[in-house]
């Protein structure tokens, strides 16, 4: 992890998206249950397990850290989601709902957790394989683990944000995969979901207004994350009205770390050690 730079000293502007020194600690402390979490839940993948009990390994090890699941009771288009993860399987890109259903050998395992702990939010998620998988799969894991890196690396002060996207999206399709383009990172901080947008794509020239490409500005923080699919772009949202999946039925992975501008240097407040 990175070592906190002064920030914002003697800047006369002050943008909203900037967070202080003392916001910054407080979110580390949050993120840092999210990223034990998912490391824990690394200890249980393995066929047999239903993602219900996973969610609830979740719940219970978040409040016993003095935190709350932040995607429990989240409105998403007025529905609140019900659960502390979302645990999406194969070819189920994202906001799988957990419940009965049991890992197999051979699937890969999307599991994206949220904490908020005294106000403040950390949001990360990590792909695991079930036992041994085919090569595509194990593909798949390492590039879009590795995009979101390359993503991260050019978080830098002076950057934009579509400095981020296109490194993913390059490096994503360079290997011959996609990246989702319904659905992108964000800022972060006091709320789950804060501007600016964090696409994973550069937007195409009619949508640009959507995506402000905002420079990157140190204190600034962002949930970064790469939603890849083996196969083409396009996704579907399942009955159930939640989860997202490819269209194609391709598998998919996902993986995000909160971060937080400083200078070369970003500070990846999500690490897992
Ligand atoms: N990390 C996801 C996101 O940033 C999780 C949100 S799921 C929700 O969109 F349902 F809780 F919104
Ligand atoms: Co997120």
């Amino acid at each position: 992890m990175g070592t906190k730079g002064k920030h914002n000293v003697g800047s006369e502007i002050q943008s909203p998206y900037i967070k202080t020194e003392k916001e910054i600690d407080l979110m580390e402390k949050a993120a840092r249950i999210v990223a034990e979490t998912l490391v824990l839940l690394g200890k249980y993948i393995k066929s047999g397990i239903t993602t219900a009990e996973l969610d609830t390994i979740a719940e219970d090890y978040i409040r016993s850290k003095g935190a709350k699941p932040a995607f429990k009771g989240y409105k998403v288009d007025g529905r609140a989601y019900p659960n502390t993860l979302c645990i999406s399987i194969d070819e189920e890109v994202v906001h799988g709902l957990p419940g009965a259903r049991k890992l197999e050998e051979g699937q890969i395992v999307s599991i994206d957790c949220g904490s908020e702990l005294k106000g403040y939010f950390g949001d990360s998620a990590i792909s695991y394989p079930v036992g041994k998988v085919n090569e595509l799969k194990q593909k798949l894991l390492r590039v879009t683990e590795e995009s979101l890196m390359k993503g991260i690396e050019h978080a830098v002060e002076r950057n934009k944000i579509y400095d981020i996207s296109r490194a993913v999206q390059t490096f994503v399709e360079s290997n011959g995969f996609n990246v989702t383009r319904e659905l992108v990172g964000h800022g972060i901080g006091k709320h789950l979901h804060e501007e600016p947008p964090v696409p994973n794509f550069v937007p195409p020239l009619l949508h640009r207004s959507q995506y402000p490409n905002v420079k990157l500005q140190n204190g600034m923080a962002l949930a970064i994350e790469p939603m890849v699919h083996a196969g083409g772009k396009s996704i579907k949202t399942a009955r159930d009205g939640w989860t997202v999946l490819t269209a194609d039925k391709s598998p998919a992975a996902h993986f995000e770390h909160t971060i937080v501008i400083n200078g070369d240097k970003p500070i990846i407040l999500t690490l897992r050690d």
